[in-house]
């Protein structure tokens, strides 16, 4: 469980390496996924399975999972948690509410990121830094930093039911974490990010997880 270790040790991670089975949806999550496309619908059954597992394992009880006005997951009362799939590869996370206050987990598979699509996804800042980088490492990063932004929209839309461009949050790397720069949350809300290449090195894996607490070092490790 490799994303797992991204995360706080009061969350609960399941991955799923393969592709889902929608016969796994209980009712009411099958009948979110109308007009879906089957590897959509798979996808969708493959996250709906592991929250469920990763839910037992905090002790809640099964229910179905609905789907949000902004497409998130509506967590059990008193748990949080997120979902990400790529290619192959799928993971859920969830935590009791207060032991933080909401998290985001994302996976890509690694893919070149060309200088267009940077300029679209990343402030000047991220551009020089990545371009600072030895060329192998420019792809991995650039996937990472994307993920990351990805993460940290996750964990932050339920807080805020905001929609984010891209370039309003800037990131900075460090060997295993990373720091929001301009985070749009209340200064009372601290939050981490930490990432991590799993797969053979094909995936990357980004967490961001919100805490109450400053001084909570059991999440994700400081940047
Ligand atoms: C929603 C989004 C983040 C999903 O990321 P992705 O890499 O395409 O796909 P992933 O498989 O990793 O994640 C999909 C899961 O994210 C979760 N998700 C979707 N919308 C969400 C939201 N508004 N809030 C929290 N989680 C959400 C869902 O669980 C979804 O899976 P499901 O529909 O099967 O339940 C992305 O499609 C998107 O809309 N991004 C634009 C917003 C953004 O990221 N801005 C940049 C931030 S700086």
């Amino acid at each position: 469980m490799e994303l797992a270790e991204l995360l706080p040790a009061a969350a609960a991670c399941r991955e799923l390496w393969g592709f889902g089975d929608p016969a796994t949806l209980l009712a009411a999550e099958a009948e979110c996924t109308a007009g879906f496309a089957i590897p959509r619908l798979r996808e969708f059954a493959a996250g709906r399975y592991c929250a469920r597992l990763a839910l037992a394992d905090l002790g809640a009880e099964s229910a179905p999972l609905l789907m949000g006005a902004g497409r998130e997951p509506l967590w059990p009362t008193g748990f949080t948690g997120s979902i990400t799939h790529t290619a192959g590869y799928c993971a859920a996370a969830a935590c009791r509410v207060g032991a933080v206050v909401s998290l985001g987990i994302d996976a890509e598979r690694i893919v070149a990121v060309d200088r267009s699509e940077r300029q679209v996804l990343f402030c000047p800042a991220e551009i020089d830094w990545l371009e600072s980088l030895a060329s192998p490492e420019q792809a991995a990063m650039a996937c990472a930093m994307f993920s990351a932004k990805e993460s940290y929209f996750k964990c932050t839309f339920p807080l805020t039911r905001r929609f984010l461009e891209f370039k309003e949050v800037e990131l900075r790397f460090g060997a295993r974490s990373f720091a929001v720069l301009n985070r749009n949350l209340d200064s009372r809300v601290h939050v981490r990010g930490a990432y991590r290449f799993m797969g053979g090195h094909d995936i990357v894996a980004t967490a961001v997880v919100a805490t109450s607490d400053p001084e909570d070092v059991s999440v994700a490790a400081p940047f």
